[in-house]
């Protein structure tokens, strides 16, 4: 076996790095938690030695994973260690303030505490929550500045190396059924953007490829635009509106990505989306989803995701770790369905038959 390279200790040390801290910040303010409103302390599953074990070979089977396609080509290696390190830095001491507003809405089971400024007859009912109590849920800009920082401490730094787990697919297959397209050709929607993490991976294996993010949260779409559309690269469109029913013609794309929404759906959500990413798509487009791993493939990671809904506000986590989402594409019109897991994250694909 070959040494590993200065770049690669290099990225599994920043890796190692995130994950301690994720970890201690956990530790810390789960104590505190305790000490300030016992209260709020969730009911939750013990976690063995054994699954620790299991989570940390995970971890590494990820970031072995993610080396290996920044090795071949797929994304840059530089695109491993990207984040904006000191918006986060200055931002984090807002991640501990807002902790106990947090714990209240945990304590009083308050899962409707939305700015009143905010027209609620826009949104699907579902929408209308806490999701993980956080503070304004994903309507305003205080929750999209600080939303991508508690994403990595919740995942243990590994949330951009889960999301770019949807590219060796969306690569694989755009190159399967549409070998004539070039990179600048090729249009891309994402679905669900959210702040943009998962639109800045794509962009990078895509450079020049036309990208278009839609989200219901306008906060968030301002906070994408503002890492995304900085003047560097080419401009990537941001469309606010419902992925149920997406303002865009059909087969406007030839392929669609949509990263850790499906959780945070009811069914019936879901499946609307499912009928939407297939009107969209053109013959043969490609549908690339990464949600939560689901109980029927990972079932040694039970109590985990038994613990996440207990934990967190997700209020449709525990119907979508059972939903048959394979189903739900083939009953919607899609083939060639595969999917693959990778730490906390399952990745489907599917072509639009
Ligand atoms: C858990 S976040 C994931 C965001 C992003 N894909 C990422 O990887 O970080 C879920 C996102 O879905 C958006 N969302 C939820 N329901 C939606 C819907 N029906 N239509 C469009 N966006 C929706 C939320 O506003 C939020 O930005």
């Amino acid at each position: 076996m070959s040494e590993p390279s200065l770049a690669k200790i290099a990225y599994q040390t920043l890796q190692q790095g995130k994950g301690l801290l994720g970890i201690a910040h956990k530790e810390i303010s789960t104590k505190l938690m305790g000490f300030l409103v016992p209260e709020a302390i969730p009911d939750t599953s013990h976690i063995t030695k054994e699954l620790l074990l299991d989570l940390r070979k995970s971890i590494k089977d990820l970031e072995e994973i993610d080396w290996y396609d920044a090795e071949r080509g797929l994304y840059p290696k530089n695109l491993l260690f990207e984040a904006p390190w000191i918006e986060w830095f200055l931002k984090y001491p807002l991640v501990w303030l807002d902790m106990p507003s947090t714990w209240s809405r945990r304590k009083d089971r308050n899962i409707q505490d939305l700015p009143h400024s905010i027209n609620k007859e826009i949104y699907p009912d579902y929408y209308l929550q806490n999701f993980h109590h956080q503070t304004d849920g994903y309507l305003s800009d205080y929750s999209a500045s600080i939303y991508d920082i508690q994403v990595e401490i919740l995942f243990n730094g590994t949330a951009d190396a889960m999301r770019r787990r949807v590219i060796a697919p969306l690569k694989t297959e755009i190159n399967k059924y549409f070998p004539e397209s070039n990179d600048s050709s090729l249009k891309i929607l994402d679905l669900a953007t959210g702040t943009g993490r998962t639109l800045q991976q794509i962009r990078s294996a895509f450079p020049t490829s036309e990208l278009t993010g839609l989200d219901l949260s306008a906060s968030y779409l301002k906070q994408a635009s503002k890492y995304l559309n900085n003047g560097e690269n080419e401009l990537v469109q941001l469309i606010k509106g419902n992925a149920e029913r997406v303002p865009i013609l059909d087969q406007s794309f030839q392929a669609i990505t949509c990263v850790f929404l499906f959780h945070e759906l009811p069914g019936k959500a879901r499946d609307n989306v499912i009928k939407e990413c297939y009107r969209l798509l053109q013959p043969n487009g490609v549908l690339i989803l990464a949600d939560s791993i689901q109980l029927s493939d990972s079932p040694e990671f039970s109590s985990v995701l038994e613990n996440f809904h207990r934990i967190f506000h997700e209020p449709y986590y525990k119907n979508y770790i059972k939903d048959d989402i394979d189903l739900r594409l083939s009953m919607n019109g899609f083939k060639c369905i595969n999917s693959d897991s990778f730490f906390m994250t399952k990745v489907w694909s599917a072509i639009k038959a």
